[in-house]
């Protein structure tokens, strides 16, 4: 097992050419756990590349912290680099919310909520269970798939709550954003975009998005001859 501190907190990603953000958020942000790794990337490619010059700063703002809070969470630096085998403990979205990342032996990157949804042990990642590993709470011996965030075996109801992961160019892993337990990339963005963005929100094919950005569409002329 190996589980290491986290590095001091530092600013966001948020000056990066956007394009070049936006490339590296498709290539390298982890695959979600109820969804395919085709479809993730579909998803992350709809949102970096609709909103243009936000790379990594701008997805973390689309999907804002798990739970019920309304909040955004900051891109948050969680290791200097991460190889495989390893993993890090760390706080995210807030200063209480124990998380975890993982690089698989395969060179994925995971990270889920460290806290167990049965009663909010500590989660921690033995290596040497299985090709990659597994997440593993002491309290009442539940265990978790290291790959997907699934229930596998004791007392835990629900999966961990996936935490959205990108490497940089430099080898640094930063969390992203989050997703509640059990929820797809989609649903979690879908439900966090709401109204505010229609046309990205179409292009992720949420329900009732087309008729909001069709709205969108015919309304953009008249906003643009207003000004
Ligand atoms: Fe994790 Fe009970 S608190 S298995």
């Amino acid at each position: 097992m190996s589980i290491t501190e986290p590095p001091a907190p530092a600013p966001g990603p948020r000056s990066q050419d956007g394009d070049a953000a936006a490339e590296q958020l498709r290539d390298r942000i982890s695959a979600d756990s109820l969804t395919t790794r085709r479809d993730y990337l579909r998803i992350v490619a709809t949102v970096s590349g609709g909103l243009a010059a936000g790379g990594v700063g701008v997805a973390a703002g689309i999907l804002h912290r798990h739970g019920d809070s309304t909040s955004m969470p900051e891109p948050k630096k969680v290791a200097d680099q991460l190889m495989p085998g390893e993993s890090v403990a760390f706080r995210y979205p807030g200063d209480e919310d124990r998380a975890l990342a993982v690089r698989l032996s395969d060179g994925s990157l995971v990270g889920y909520s460290a806290v167990c949804t049965h009663l909010a042990c500590a989660v921690l990642w033995r290596e040497d269970r299985g090709a990659d590993g597994e997440l593993y709470c002491p309290c009442h011996e539940g265990v978790f798939d290291a790959r997907t965030g699934e229930v596998t075996a004791g007392p835990p109801p629900r999966p961990l709550p996936r935490i959205f992961l990108t490497e940089q160019a430099d080898g640094s892993v930063w969390a992203i954003a989050t997703a509640r337990s059990g929820e797809s990339a989609q649903e979690a963005l879908c439900r966090q975009l709401g109204g505010a963005r229609p046309e990205t929100a179409r292009r992720l094919g949420c329900p009732g998005a087309d008729r909001a950005a069709s709205t969108e569409r015919k309304a953009a002329p008249t906003e643009r001859g207003a000004t």
